[in-house]
């Protein structure tokens, strides 16, 4: 058995004394069930190179490569490459990335399973990451909210709704023209069951959903607003504070989360993948989630 420890009461899981560049099948599987379980998972002391960080990823799901590709790693490009540094007065990454409450791809037809970050350098202060638990949210609904949404069908498209002007610090990272041409509409259910644990959560209320189908604009914004609200009040959220070779794996299917401001000049750099789910109706996916029921009971 693995070391494990809850971070909070509303999510989160850490587990010592294992090594992502080197874990045994059984270990992996271990984790893997802690990790749906806890949403929010935390390997410390990790030193991995990015092909060792890749293979990890893998063994989550497929990696996506992110649409801002000029931040992609040298050596893999599905390594995103967080930073604030600046080298010869140019950006060696992306900075003030997602710095509002949102779903990692869910503007894409088939949305992140995981995405994980691995610590490389720490600020003096700030940088955390907020985590809102959408199984807890959608669970605490009045009945009548729930029957509400139950049926109802987002559409998401880039971006952060809340914060149209590209060049705010806390909007969506601007995109080039050639980005902004391969980003079209997608609809996703408001409720959506989790496709490993089966669980409702609300998914993607804030961030990337602009409108509901069938329902107009205003109507549609007042409601996701006000799910929005809901969903992200203190009770739900864990605030996560990264130490230098931390590596923090998050379920995007229930949670949203939203990184936090730090000082331009207090540097920081992470390295970011994320893995896709398996397309639906896939069969990975169920043979994955009879595992996971098996486990958790
Ligand atoms: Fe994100």
């Amino acid at each position: 058995m693995l070391s494990q420890r809850s971070l909070s009461p509303i999510l989160g899981v850490e587990i010592t004394g294992v090594d992502a560049s080197r874990l045994a099948g059984s270990e992996f599987a271990e984790i893997e069930c802690a990790f749906f379980r806890g949403q929010v998972l935390v390997l410390p002391g990790q030193q991995l190179s990015p092909a060792q960080f890749v293979s990890f990823a893998r063994r989550f799901g497929p990696p996506e490569p992110h649409v801002i590709d000029q931040f992609h790693h040298a050596e893999d490009p599905n390594i995103l490459i967080l930073s604030n540094r600046r080298k010869d007065g140019v950006p060696i990454g992306l900075a003030d990335a997602g710095t509002y409450f949102h779903t990692d791809y869910s503007y894409l037809q088939v949305p992140a399973r995981a995405t994980m970050l691995y610590s490389i350098e720490v600020p003096r202060a700030g940088g955390d990451t907020l985590f809102a638990n959408q199984y807890a949210a959608y669970d605490d609904l009045a009945e009548s909210m729930k029957r509400r949404i139950g049926a109802l069908v987002a559409v998401h498209h880039y971006g952060n709704r809340n914060v149209p002007d590209e060049m705010s610090r806390t909007a969506a990272s601007p995109l080039t023209t050639e980005q902004k041409a391969k980003m079209p509409l997608i609809t996703h259910p408001l409720v959506r069951s989790h496709p490993v644990t089966g669980r409702k959560a609300l998914y993607a209320v804030s961030g990337s959903s602009y409108g509901i189908v069938g329902m107009a604009d205003d109507e549609a914004l007042e409601l996701l607003d006000e799910l929005a609200a809901h969903a992200t009040q203190e009770k739900y959220v864990h605030r996560l504070a990264y130490r230098v070779g931390d590596v923090v794996v998050w379920d995007n299917a229930s949670l949203l989360h939203s990184a936090t401001l730090t000082d331009p000049d207090d540097p920081r750099t992470l390295w970011r993948i994320t893995v896709k789910e398996a397309e639906a109706g896939l069969r990975a996916d169920d043979v994955l989630a009879a595992s996971f029921a098996s486990r958790a009971s």
